[in-house]
């Protein structure tokens, strides 16, 4: 079980904060442009009902070392965009062929493939560009090269695109547990681990607190990933605002499909609790990144 909450501390207000700011900004950045229609179309996923997990992580990981959140909330958002992307093309029938996200239906399925891909292309390629142009100036650069250095390797055959690549290409085939690590860890951990990361470094950290938050952020994004794997099993489309049962109808490997549903929530128990653990040995006192790792815990069904 995860440690409760302080007394003094609410996470889902704590939360609900964030999310209006990232939300604000996110308005801000993608305000509509010519040609208009590929700006609606990434407004439309980028802006929908959605967690805003990621950029909250990013946020609090920079309250915790120190800096301040005017700094961090470029790479916030351009993380939220980056995520978003990853969602339109993931949906798309040469992909997982989800016809709905966030409680709507996918991009591809209101402005169609051609823009859906476009949407996804311009979204990851405008997200650096709010980073370079809009972190203020009293962020070291050096820092802010390697974030941007980092935010392209997540976002790439390194990062995302590799863990997709692997998933996609597993698809109805046994493969090893490394492999299936490398898909867990890549096309969900990448950016669960830059959230973390991109924070600690506008703030220029300590390379200890750097290293805590990294770990942090490894587990929780694998976490992350078995908790959406027992969700599509488990959930139901107005829970998720996705369609649950995808992954046994295209053959994905999952944490489900390899280990069964118990050993999957066992497992999700053990790696957000370690995840809390990672904090307490790296003295990183948060009680938003502790709730955050419950939350991910609780939303699967004991
Ligand atoms: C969905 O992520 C994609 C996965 C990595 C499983 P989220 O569940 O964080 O999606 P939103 O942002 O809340 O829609
Ligand atoms: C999550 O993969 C990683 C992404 C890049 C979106 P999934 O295919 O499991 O995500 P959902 O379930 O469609 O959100
Ligand atoms: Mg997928
Ligand atoms: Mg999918
Ligand atoms: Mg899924």
């Amino acid at each position: 079980m995860i440690s409760a909450e302080p007394k003094n501390f609410n996470l889902t207000e704590a939360v609900e904060k964030d999310k209006q700011l990232i939300n604000d900004y996110l308005d801000k950045y993608l305000e509509i442009r010519y040609p208009e229609p590929i700006w609606e179309a990434m407004r439309y996923t980028a802006l929908s009902f959605g967690k805003r997990l990621r950029a909250i992580l990013t946020l609090e990981s920079a309250r915790i070392c120190g800096g301040n959140i005017d700094a961090a909330l470029p790479t916030a958002c351009a993380l939220e965009m980056l995520h978003a992307q990853s969602l339109i093309h993931d949906d798309l029938p040469c992909m997982d062929d989800d016809d709905y996200r966030r409680g709507k239906p996918s991009n591809h399925r209101v402005y169609g493939e051609a823009t859906a891909v476009l949407a996804g292309d311009a979204l990851l390629a405008y997200a650096p560009q709010v980073i370079i142009n809009y972190t203020p100036e009293s962020v070291n650069r050096q820092a802010l090269l390697q974030v941007i250095e980092e935010f392209l390797k997540a976002a790439g055959p390194m990062g995302i695109v590799g863990g997709q690549v692997v998933d996609i290409l597993s698809e109805n085939k046994a493969i090893s547990k490394q492999e299936f690590d490398y898909i867990l860890a890549h096309k969900t951990g990448e950016l669960f681990k830059f959230a973390l990361r991109a924070g600690a470094l506008i703030s220029e950290a300590p390379k200890e607190k750097l290293d805590g938050l990294t770990a942090y952020g490894e587990k929780l994004g694998y976490a992350f990933q078995v908790a959406d794997d027992i969700l599509d099993v488990e959930g139901t489309l107005q829970e998720l605002g996705k369609t649950p049962g995808k992954d046994s109808e295209t053959g994905k490997n999952t944490y489900i499909s390899i280990y069964g549903l118990e050993k999957s929530k066992q497992e999700l128990e053990n790696l957000t609790r370690k995840a809390c653990e990672i904090l307490g040995e790296n003295d990183i006192n948060s009680p938003l990144l502790v709730g955050i790792a419950g939350y991910i815990a609780g939303k699967v069904k004991k």
